[in-house]
């Protein structure tokens, strides 16, 4: 069940609350679960060849689900239709299970529906529902599979229709982002250069990296540690290794990075209500670098060299 996937609690928390839950997990001694080594930061899996293979299936299938949705997103659609269809594809075609179906980190109601639709001023964790989308509108589409006990955990920008200059900017860059960030995960590499990368590239372009959330380990666990925040100093925080596996998932704003949230429990929305945007891949620290999880044959590919 996706529902008890959820990370134990562990004292008060942060994902504004999913990542609060992260972010003060006590640090096992020095054995996963697995019961085998764990990283020199305790509590951070290091994955297994096979668990990797896992992790290579079902980041394949999140990615395939988004291709699939794809041509459906289109002025005059619903994000609840948009939801039912991904809902069976991953049921009926994948025979994959939605992760977010029910969903229920510490503190928040269960999650009611099987992906994330955020469009326009939504930053994160929209809820899909009746209305439909209009020409113009920009929406992310987060999708999260369960397949074979792992998780792949992906998200893109779609528009419907012809998007405004600004927000066309803004996708562009908010995807830059992600590969600058992307390009900072190697071995010997550190969270925060992960996290540098990502901020001085939004920053640079007038834009705002929203803090209250961040990416996360995945694996058999939805969210586990480390949280991977989309700022920082180069040269801080964890160290990376070969076998990690963890998403990037940067928010980026138009106007100010303040976010508020929505009465439903899950949506988040900018403050200033400026568009934005949100793409997120995993990948899988290798020996030289990494490899990323969720690539497919609609993946768009990666962003030409910054100038
Ligand atoms: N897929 C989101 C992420 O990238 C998490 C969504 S939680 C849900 O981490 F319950 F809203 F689905
Ligand atoms: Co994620
Ligand atoms: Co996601």
């Amino acid at each position: 069940m996706p529902g008890s996937q959820v990370a134990a609690v562990r004292g008060p928390v942060f994902w504004t609350r999913i990542r609060t839950i992260l972010k003060n997990a006590p640090l096992t001694s020095g054995e996963n679960q697995h019961g085998r080594q764990a990283s020199a930061r305790a509590s951070i899996p290091i994955k297994t060849p096979e668990e990797i293979e896992r992790m290579r299936v079902a980041g394949r299938l999140a990615a395939e689900v988004l291709d699939f949705i794809a041509p459906r997103v289109r002025p005059g659609v619903t994000t609840a239709e948009l939801d039912r269809l991904c809902h069976d594809y991953m049921v009926e075609v994948q025979h994959t299970v939605p992760a977010p179906l029910n969903y229920q980190p510490p503190g928040y109601p269960p999650y009611p529906r099987s992906i994330c639709t955020s469009v326009n001023h939504v930053v994160c964790h929209g809820v899909p529902g009746e209305k439909a989308l209009k020409a113009g509108d920009i929406v992310n589409l987060d999708i999260t599979v369960i397949k074979d006990g792992f998780h792949g955990d992906t998200s893109r920008m779609f528009c419907a229709g012809k998007p405004s200059i600004l927000a066309r900017r803004l996708i562009d860059v908010t995807y830059e982002c992600l590969w600058r960030g992307i390009d900072a995960a190697r071995p010997g590499m550190h969270l925060g250069d992960i996290g540098h990368a990502i901020q001085t590239h939004a920053e640079s372009r007038g834009f705002s990296v929203v803090r209250e959330f961040c990416g996360h380990g995945i694996g058999t666990r939805f969210h586990e540690e480390p949280q991977v925040l989309h700022y920082g100093r180069p040269g801080t925080g964890l160290r990376l290794e070969p076998g990690m596996t963890f998403t990037i998932e940067p928010m980026i704003n138009a106007g100010r990075a303040d976010i508020k949230h929505g009465r439903d429990g899950w949506t988040v929305l900018t403050k200033d209500h400026s568009l934005s945007a949100q793409w997120e891949h995993p990948v899988l620290i290798t020996g030289s670098g990494c490899e990323v999880l969720t690539l497919s044959a609609g993946a768009p590919p990666r962003p030409p060299a910054a100038p």
